[in-house]
């Protein structure tokens, strides 16, 4: 593949897809916008196997586990989903049809999505902006400025998140119910931090942007000189800063103006694929709508405490069960996340 994004996805220019030369070619250049997709701890938890068929199935990549904060790698096939949104919107926008079915084989629970490639198509109307809101979007964890999230962008992301009638995306009401689950949030960063086994994990993923595995999360992502990401890991290994953290998350739950969790009906691996498609197509529409999103999960996180956000949201049967707690709102935009190449997770047979 040539081009700037074979090195660094984020450069992916889409004007290249029509000199794509066959069903591979357009196929790789799809999965460059799959690996765009967030992921916890950055840990991009995806694999892609081209098979000779020239069908491209989506694996989890077991190996990129967070056995502490994730047990059930519940998280990290919501990242998969994400990468599948991602896979399947840009070629919408790009004019390749594909038929996808998920979790094909009973018999691999890793074999998550298996894409047939139909050829190409017309490409659909707001492609454009769509491809271009997935080279825009980041998490931003900095504080949002107080601009209300206009009615017709929470209307779009509930639409693009429900769109398939698998999730849905419950906004927050400012309060009491914010409070209350400010206080949840807080509450989960006093038990996580207290775990050194979960810091120990954390500052495992914490790393310089220049580092040569192209994973993990900079101190840039979090406010501070990317030089110092090898230091914030240290402390973080080190000291229980619990107190701390809760008082920072639980003033950028109350600040933001805008909390949303996402749901879905049961909790299964079919459920988190089906929340991570749903959550990518709402951050897009959210990034599309100029507004950026972060995530306070600690309150999924936390076994204890997710019975009790399901039930702060309303009658537990009709919330459906919390997969993630977003809040929203204008903010500034961090340098992107770092990026695996495409040729680090494609598998190609002959
Ligand atoms: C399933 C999932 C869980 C995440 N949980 C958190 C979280 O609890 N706190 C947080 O700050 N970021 C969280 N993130 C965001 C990732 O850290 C982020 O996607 C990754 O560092 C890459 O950065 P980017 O989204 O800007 O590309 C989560 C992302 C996913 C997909």
């Amino acid at each position: 593949m040539d081009g700037a994004w074979a090195d660094d996805p984020w450069a992916v220019d889409p004007a290249s897809f029509a000199a794509c030369d066959g069903t591979r070619a357009r196929l790789r250049f799809l999965v460059t916008y799959a690996v765009l997709a967030p992921s916890g701890h950055n840990t991009q938890p995806w694999l892609f196997r081209l098979r000779a068929d020239d069908t491209l199935d989506l694996c989890a990549d077991r190996t990129r586990a967070l056995p502490v904060v994730d047990p059930e790698d519940r998280e990290m096939v919501i990242g998969c989903g994400a990468a599948l949104a991602n896979l399947r919107g840009a070629a919408e926008a790009l004019g390749e049809s594909l038929q996808v079915e998920v979790l094909p084989d009973p018999a691999d629970r890793d074999l998550l999505a298996r894409i047939v490639p139909l050829g190409p198509c017309t490409p659909s109307i707001a492609g454009a902006r769509l491809l271009r809101a997935m080279t825009a979007r980041r998490t931003s964890r900095f504080a949002f400025a107080p601009d209300p999230v206009p009615e017709i962008l929470r209307a779009a992301a509930i639409e693009a998140a429900e769109r398939t009638g698998e999730a849905r995306l419950h906004w927050v009401e400012p309060f009491p119910r914010r409070h209350a689950l400010a206080l949840l949030v807080a509450e989960g960063d006093r038990v996580q931090m207290a775990d050194p086994a979960f810091r120990h994990e954390l500052a495992a993923w914490m790393r310089s942007r220049h580092g040569a595995t192209r994973d993990g999360m900079s101190g840039a992502a979090f406010g501070m000189p990317d030089l110092l990401s090898f230091a914030a890991a240290a402390t973080v290994r080190t000291f229980d800063m619990g107190t701390s953290q809760a008082a920072k998350d639980m003033a950028l739950a109350e600040g933001s103006p805008a909390l949303a969790v996402l749901a879905t009906p049961g909790d299964t691996p079919r459920d988190w694929l089906a929340a991570g498609e749903a959550l990518q197509r709402a951050l897009l529409a959210i990034t599309a709508g100029g507004f950026t999103a972060s995530f306070l999960n600690q309150p999924i996180e936390v076994p204890a405490l997710r019975p009790k956000l399901a039930a702060e949201l309303g009658v537990p049967g009709e919330v459906g069960v919390p997969q993630m707690l977003m809040r929203i709102g204008r903010g500034p935009k961090p340098v992107p996340a770092v990026r695996r190449p495409v040729r680090d997770v494609l598998r190609e047979a002959p």
